[in-house]
């Protein structure tokens, strides 16, 4: 199994990694060449292309051949990063490839999800101060995910909840819509969302889902529900 890993250097894409090669996939990565010492420890196991992930060029090389490509979309910037990226991957996966996109909770496919005023909220700062000072733009993300969900491509959109860093609990729990009780805690460890994301590769009952995910220790004893 081959694996493009779109921002590999993040704090997502390395556990996304870490998870791949645990795995035995053979893994690209792009990521900003001021960030390729993040991997370091990596060593010669995966292969690094450095540039933006926006970039067409770096895309095309890192994803050619993959049977699956996981992206982290970002909203940095107010430069189409977010759908640039998602362009460039729509456009040279391989035909058949898994893409498996990450996002938050903030993206909404159907517009069925039910947000509380706390996150209604905090996207609404987000957004506005993001693009006053030109350091986020969160309607890039929303560009980028309604290209992805209007794509023919074997898509997944995971979306992640708040996120906290600490040892695995196990691979999460999903539900189609925010609003679901069992996403109540709005939290996951980071290492689960990437464990999510690689274990998607290989689930094609999520092909064309945007499951929005939370920790499975959130669930109180004994209620574990296999609920979607
Ligand atoms: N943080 C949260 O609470 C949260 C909650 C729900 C969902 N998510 C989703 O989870 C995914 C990963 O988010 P994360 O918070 O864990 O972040 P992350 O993985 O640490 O980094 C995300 C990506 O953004 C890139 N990046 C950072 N600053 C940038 C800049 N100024 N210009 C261009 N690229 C930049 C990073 O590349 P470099 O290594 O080059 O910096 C990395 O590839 C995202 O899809 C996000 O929407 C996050």
């Amino acid at each position: 199994m081959k694996v493009a890993i779109i921002g590999i250097s993040g704090k997502l894409g390395q556990y996304m990694t870490e998870h791949c090669l645990n795995r035995g996939y053979e893994v690209t990565g792009v990521c900003r060449p001021e960030s390729v010492g993040k991997l370091a420890r990596f060593g010669d196991r995966i292969t690094v292309f450095p540039a933006r992930t926006d970039d067409e060029a770096a895309v095309a090389q890192a994803v050619a051949g993959a049977d699956a490509v996981l992206t982290v979309l970002a909203p940095w910037g107010v430069e189409d990063y977010a759908s640039g990226t998602a362009r460039a991957v729509l456009t040279h996966a391989r035909p058949g490839a898994r893409l498996i996109f990450s996002c938050g909770w903030h993206i909404s496919r159907d517009g069925r999800d039910r947000y509380g005023w706390r996150m209604r909220a905090f996207v609404a700062l987000f957004g506005f101060l993001g693009r006053l000072t030109r350091f986020a733009d969160v309607s890039d993300q929303v560009r980028a995910t309604d290209m992805i969900f209007a794509s023919d491509t074997d898509w997944t959109v995971v979306r992640g909840s708040g996120l906290e860093e600490g040892p695995s609990e196990g691979l999460p729990l999903w539900a189609r819509h925010v609003g679901d009780p069992i996403l109540a805690a709005n939290l996951t460890r980071r290492i689960d969302f990437a464990l999510f994301m690689v274990a998607t590769i290989t689930d094609p009952t999520l092909i064309r889902e945007a499951p929005a995910i939370v920790s499975r220790a959130s669930q109180p004893v004994g209620t574990l529900p296999g609920l979607r």
